[in-house]
């Protein structure tokens, strides 16, 4: 039998196109696996990696955060995995700065910590979507201790509790505004915040109200809507729940002038954001940002992200559009995310 042969989509500098070429062939180190990568996701931190050559370590880099595919080889110290698998992961390049642990390639390493089994009634392309969000949201939600997103800009600390798969819920006494609901991290948030019993608030486009809900927001409303601020302060007023705060998928100034009037009219709360928060916050609004790579969410991949996507409490949403199928379309497909994307997560698959 011939040895399989990598290859991936190379960056060779910031500002640059991208460069399908051979790959090393990885293999798995302690704790880690190889996945034969079947689709690949595209995440708005892509752009500004390739635009910008932000958090990248080495070059030439492979960069990427999503992948779904077949185990192809396990690394010591894995029990939850075996060879042809289907698993979604989420790889940190981001923070290693390898090259192997980028998703634009064939084949990818992949931490077994972030990583689950994909069921089979879920296709790769569903199921990519899933993995860069999920660790999103559960930092977005979950992270108790102080510590910093980048050097002098603070983690947000909700502390909420995990999803939970049986419906026993420590928080049902909250209510969360999520400001970018229809986004991929604020869809994530979403379904997260509400497997935890919390009640969401949910602001989108108008044409993404009923996506919003069907991610489980209990209240959705426009972006665009005049009366937004009073709006969403009424519905977290009647709903007489302990206010949390808002997670602020968009984390731009039209977004921010709007969570802290609404913090401001409420009494304050926390304000976890996607991008550096807002310069000047009033004392009684705790503003973080959250930074998408952390152990924290170790308990959710390895105990509720199988089980939940099985039983459908998690959705493999916002819904996948096909770039293309090859290495190649990773190029067009960042050029479409630098465009724009609603309600959709832009996939290629190999
Ligand atoms: N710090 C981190 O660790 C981290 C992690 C993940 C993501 N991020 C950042 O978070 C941001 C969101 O990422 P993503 O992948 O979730 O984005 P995405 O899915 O590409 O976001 C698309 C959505 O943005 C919404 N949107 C755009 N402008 C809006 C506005 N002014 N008000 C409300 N909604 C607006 C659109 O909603 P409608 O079509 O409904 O209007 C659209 O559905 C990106 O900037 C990304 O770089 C940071």
């Amino acid at each position: 039998m011939t040895a399989p042969r990598n290859q991936a989509a190379w960056l060779d500098k910031a500002g640059t196109s991208l460069r399908v070429g051979d790959a090393p062939m990885p293999t798995a180190g302690q704790g880690e696996i190889i996945v034969k990568n079947a689709a690949v996701a595209i995440n708005p931190l892509d752009c500004h990696m390739q635009d910008l050559g932000v958090f990248v370590q080495q070059w030439p880099s492979i960069f990427g955060c999503d992948v779904a595919g077949e185990v192809y080889e396990v690394g010591p110290g894995v029990q939850r995995f075996k060879k042809g698998e289907r698993v979604i992961g989420h790889t940190i390049n981001l923070v290693s700065g390898r090259p192997e642990d980028g998703a634009y390639a064939l084949y990818t390493v992949v931490r077994a910590d972030k990583a689950a089994i994909l069921p089979n009634t879920i296709s790769f392309t569903d199921g990519v979507v899933v993995p860069f969000a999920l660790e999103a949201a559960v930092c977005a939600l979950s992270l108790q201790e102080a510590g910093e997103a980048l050097p002098g800009v603070p983690l947000p600390t909700l502390g909420l509790p995990f999803p939970s798969l049986d419906g026993a819920y420590p928080s049902a006494d909250k209510v969360l505004i999520v400001y970018g609901g229809s986004s991929s991290t604020g869809s994530m948030v979403t379904q997260m915040a509400t497997a935890a019993g919390i009640r969401v608030i949910a602001i989108t486009g108008a044409r993404n109200l009923e996506f919003s809900k069907s991610c489980g927001a209990a209240e959705i409303f426009d972006h665009k809507d005049i009366a937004l601020v009073e709006k969403v302060v009424e519905a977290v007023q009647k709903s007489c729940l302990d206010f949390v705060g808002v997670f602020d998928a968009i984390s731009t100034a039209a977004p921010y002038a709007h969570d802290l009037a609404i913090l401001a009219k409420l009494g304050g709360g926390h304000l976890a954001c996607t991008h550096p928060p807002p310069t000047e916050v009033p004392d009684n609004v705790k503003a973080g940002m959250i930074f998408a790579v952390n152990d924290i969410a170790t308990p959710v991949w390895q105990g509720f992200v199988t089980a939940a996507l099985e039983s459908g409490k998690l959705k493999s949403f916002p819904p996948p559009t096909v770039v293309g199928k090859g290495l190649e379309y990773i190029q067009e497909a960042l050029n479409m995310s630098k465009a724009g994307v609603s309600a959709t997560k832009l996939v290629v698959e190999l």
